[in-house]
C-alpha cells in the first residue's frame, strides 16, 4: 500500500514551491526530520508522531501573488517514549532553523501505525496473553489479530502516566479468513505503548468462538452472478478540469488540495468564478474529528469509542486507490507524502482521487405549447480519499456542482465490529448477524470544520426555519407559511440542532455585499441525515466528545482552534475542543467565522451488514442563497449525444 522512499536529507530551495499552501514534499519532510534530529535534543526512543505543513497566516495566503517568496515551515509532534513526553516543534525549512520547541505536558498524540505492529508482537510474546488465549483453545499466534483500541479516560488512578491502548483480539481460522467472524469475547489486554508491554489482562470469562466463517472475498464466493454487462465511463477528449501543482480549476470552481496525517483531505481557498472575478466561499474545509461510540455495556465493548481523527490520524490510514474500482472514469490521482514514527518519509500512492461524474439532470422544462424542451445534464467534480480504520472503511467525498453547490459525503463500509454470544443467546444492545456472533449498536459522529468566507471574511450566521402563520386576519384561509430568520449573535446562540419538521437550515451571510436584488449574499448549510447522541451526558465519551452535543457550532476564527475534540483527544479527560472554544461566548456577528457541523450516522446493525457492509452514506450540502442573482447554470450547454443532437430542440 505504501512505498518507502530513500530521500536524501537536504534542505529544499523554497523558491521551488509556487504557493504557500502546497503540501510538504518528500524532500521537505526529510529536511524537517533532519533539522529536528540535528538539534541533539532527541532521546533514542523519540517517535515522530506527525509532520505537517505549518500553514502560514491567513493574511499571507490571501494576499499572496504568484512569484512572491514562500516561507516553508513544518509542524512536528514528537513523542519521547523514555520520558512519556510530547513536544511540539516548528522548523523553518526555508531558513534551516528551529523556530519553536515546546513541551506539552499531560497529553498523548495519536496512536501510530508502528505502534499497532509493535503492540501486536508484544502481546503475542507475553505468556499471560498466550495463557488467556489457550483457555479459549487458541494456540496458533499467527492466526490471532490484536486490535489496539484507544484507551479513552475513565479516571483509573493506576493507569495515569502511561501511554495506553486497550487491545481486543480476533482469531482467523486460516490466513486469508475474515478474522472479525471470531471475536475473543471477554478478553482485553491493557498495553503500555511507551514500555510496549501488557500492564494487565482483563478476563471476564470464556465465551466460545463463533462457529462460522464470515468471508466475502471473491475466492470464497462459489457462484458469482453472470448477467452483468459491462458499463464504461469514457471521456474521449479528456477531463474538463485543469491542475497546477495542487491547484484545481473546474467549471468556474477554483480550489487547492491539501492533505494532513490527522485530517486526511483538506480543501483550501474555494472560490467561484463569477464573470471573471473569483468570489471566495470557503478558506479551509476538513474533517475536524469523528467518534464512534458503542452502545453495549458488556466488558469487551463498553469502552469502545474511537476518535478516528485525533486518536489514530485518519490521513495516516488512507488507501491507495485503484483505477476502475474506487473511482470510475478519467481519474486524476494525487500521491501524498507523510511520515512514519521513525521519521522516514512514506509515500501514499494515489491517496486522493479526483474525477467528474454525471449526476442526472441539472434542470429541465418542457413547454407543451411550443413543444420545446430544454434540459441540461448535471456534472460534479469529486475529490475523495478512503481510509481503513481497523474493521471499518470511511470514504470522504467533496462534490462541486455547476449550480454553485458544494456537497460533502461520508461513505461507510467495511466490516462491522463484532462480539461473541453463547449458543442460543441474543443481545439487547446489538443484532445477531451470524450464529453466536452479534454486532453492537453504535453511532458515527463526524464534525466538519468550515472556515467560511462567503464573498469575503466578514460573515454572520442566521438560523432559518419555517413557521405556519396562525389563522387570522393575515391568514384568513389558513394556507400561509413563511421562513423566519434569526441572527445568531454569539457562540452559545449558535449551538443548535437539526429540526427537519420545521425545515431548519443555517444561512451564512456576508452583510456587506448585496446581490442584484438588494439581498445580502449568502450560502445555506442544508443538513442531510442526522441524529442525536444516545450516551449519557455524564459518560466519559460524552465529556470527551462534547462536539456531539450540537449539530451546529460557530466560532470566531482563531488559528489555534482546529479540532472539535481538542488538540490531543487520545486519553484526554474531556472538555476540550468546541465546548472549551465556545465557553467565553464570543461574538460571531459580522466577523471572520468558522462553522462546525456535526452529523451523526445511527447504526443499529442489520444481518445484511455482515460479513461486509454495503455502503451507507451521510452528508450535507452548501448551496448558494442569493449569492447569485439567478440560476448560475443557465450557461451549461446542452449535451450532444454520439448519434446526433439530443436533449434540446435544434
Ligand atoms: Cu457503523
Amino acid at each position: 500500500m505504501t512505498v518507502q522512499l530513500g530521500i536524501p536529507e537536504t534542505t529544499v530551495r523554497a523558491d521551488a514551491i509556487p504557493h504557500p499552501l502546497e503540501p510538504l514534499t518528500a524532500e521537505e519532510i526529510a529536511a524537517a526530520v533532519a533539522l529536528v534530529r540535528g538539534s541533539g535534543m532527541l532521546s533514542a526512543r523519540t517517535r515522530f508522531a506527525s509532520i505537517t505543513l505549518h500553514e502560514p497566516p491567513k493574511e499571507t495566503v490571501l494576499h499572496f501573488q504568484l512569484g512572491d517568496a514562500v516561507a516553508r515551515e513544518a509542524f512536528v509532534i514528537l513523542l519521547d517514549n523514555d520520558a512519556n513526553a510530547v513536544y511540539e516543534v516548528v522548523v523553518s525549512i526555508t531558513n534551516g532553523d528551529i523556530i519553536r520547541w515546546e513541551h506539552i505536558p499531560g497529553v498523548q498524540p495519536q496512536i501510530m501505525y508502528d505502534e499497532f505492529v509493535e503492540c501486536e508482537a508484544a502481546c503475542k510474546a507475553d505468556p499471560a496473553f498466550r495463557d488467556a488465549l489457550a483457555r479459549r483453545g487458541v494456540t496458533d499466534m499467527d492466526l490471532v489479530m490484536v486490535e489496539p483500541w484507544s484507551a479513552g479516560n475513565y479516571g483509573d488512578a493506576s493507569d495515569q502516566g502511561m501511554r495506553l491502548t486497550r487491545a481486543l483480539m480476533f482469531v482467523r481460522s486460516e490466513p486469508h479468513d475474515n478474522g472479525y467472524a471470531r471475536p475473543v469475547e471477554g478478553l482485553v489486554a491493557l498495553v503500555d505503548l511507551g514500555a510496549m508491554r501488557i500492564v494487565r489482562i482483563e478476563d471476564s470469562g470464556v465465551v466460545p468462538l463463533p462457529p462460522e466463517p464470515g468471508n466475502y472475498a471473491a475466492e470464497f464466493i462459489p457462484a458469482m452472478r453472470t448477467d452483468r454487462k459491462p458499463i464504461a465511463i469514457t471521456q474521449p477528449e479528456g477531463t474538463s478540469f485543469s491542475v497546477d501543482g495542487h491547484a484545481v480549476t473546474w467549471q468556474k470552481w477554483h480550489f487547492r488540495i491539501g492533505f494532513t496525517p490527522r485530517e486526511g483531505l483538506v480543501l483550501h481557498t474555494i472560490g467561484y468564478d463569477d464573470g471573471g472575478r473569483v468570489r471566495p466561499v470557503i478558506y479551509r474545509a476538513a474533517l475536524s474529528e469523528m467518534v464512534v461510540p458503542y452502545g453495549d455495556p458488556s466488558p469487551s465493548h463498553n469502552r469502545k469509542n474511537a476518535f478516528d481523527v485525533g486518536e489514530y490520524g485518519i490521513g495516516l490510514m488512507a488507501n491507495a486507490l485503484e483505477l476502475g474500482c474506487d473511482c470510475l472514469g478519467e481519474i486524476r490521482y494525487f500521491d501524498v507524502f507523510l511520515n512514519n514514527s521513525r521519521g522516514e518519509v512514506v509515500r501514499y500512492q494515489h491517496a486522493v482521487c479526483m474525477h467528474e461524474e454525471d449526476t442526472g439532470i441539472l434542470w429541465k422544462h418542457y413547454d407543451w405549447r411550443t413543444n420545446q424542451t430544454e434540459v441540461r445534464r448535471s456534472r460534479r467534480l469529486v475529490v475523495s480519499f478512503i481510509a481503513t480504520v481497523g474493521n471499518y472503511e470511511y470514504g470522504f467525498y467533496w462534490y462541486f456542482y455547476q449550480d454553485g453547490a458544494i456537497g460533502y459525503e461520508v461513505k461507510l463500509t467495511g466490516v462491522i465490529n463484532t462480539g461473541a454470544l453463547p449458543p442460543g443467546e441474543t443481545r439487547k444492545y446489538g443484532t445477531l448477524v451470524a450464529p453466536q456472533l452479534y454486532a453492537p449498536n453504535h453511532q458515527h459522529f463526524f464534525n466538519v470544520r468550515l472556515d467560511i468566507m462567503v464573498d469575503g471574511p466578514q460573515n454572520s450566521v442566521y438560523e432559518v426555519h419555517t413557521v405556519a402563520e396562525p389563522p387570522g386576519p393575515e391568514n384568513p384561509h389558513g394556507n400561509a407559511f413563511f421562513a423566519e430568520s434569526t441572527l445568531l449573535k454569539t457562540e452559545q446562540e449558535a449551538q443548535q440542532s437539526v429540526d427537519p419538521l420545521n425545515a431548519r437550515y443555517w444561512k451564512i451571510v456576508n452583510p456587506s455585499v448585496r446581490n442584484g436584488l438588494g439581498q445580502p449574499v449568502a450560502y445555506k448549510l442544508a443538513p442531510g441525515e442526522n441524529t442525536r447522541s444516545f450516551v449519557d451526558a455524564d459518560s466519559s465519551v460524552r465529556r470527551r466528545a462534547g462536539f456531539m452535543g450540537n449539530h451546529l457550532w460557530v466560532t470566531p476564527y482563531d488559528p489555534a482552534e482546529q479540532y472539535a475534540a481538542g488538540d490531543y483527544p487520545n486519553q484526554h479527560a474531556g472538555g476540550a475542543g468546541l465546548p472549551a472554544y465556545t465557553a467565553a461566548d464570543r461574538s460571531i456577528e459580522n466577523t471572520d467565522l468558522v462553522v462546525w457541523y456535526t452529523m451523526g450516522h445511527h447504526h443499529i446493525p442489520r444481518p445484511e451488514d455482515w460479513p461486509v457492509m454495503p455502503v451507507s452514506t451521510i452528508g450535507f450540502m452548501l448551496k448558494p442563497l442569493g449569492f447569485f442573482d439567478r440560476n448560475p447554470a443557465l450557461d451549461v450547454p446542452p449535451e450532444m449525444a454520439m448519434h446526433g443532437a439530443c436533449c434540446h430542440e435544434e
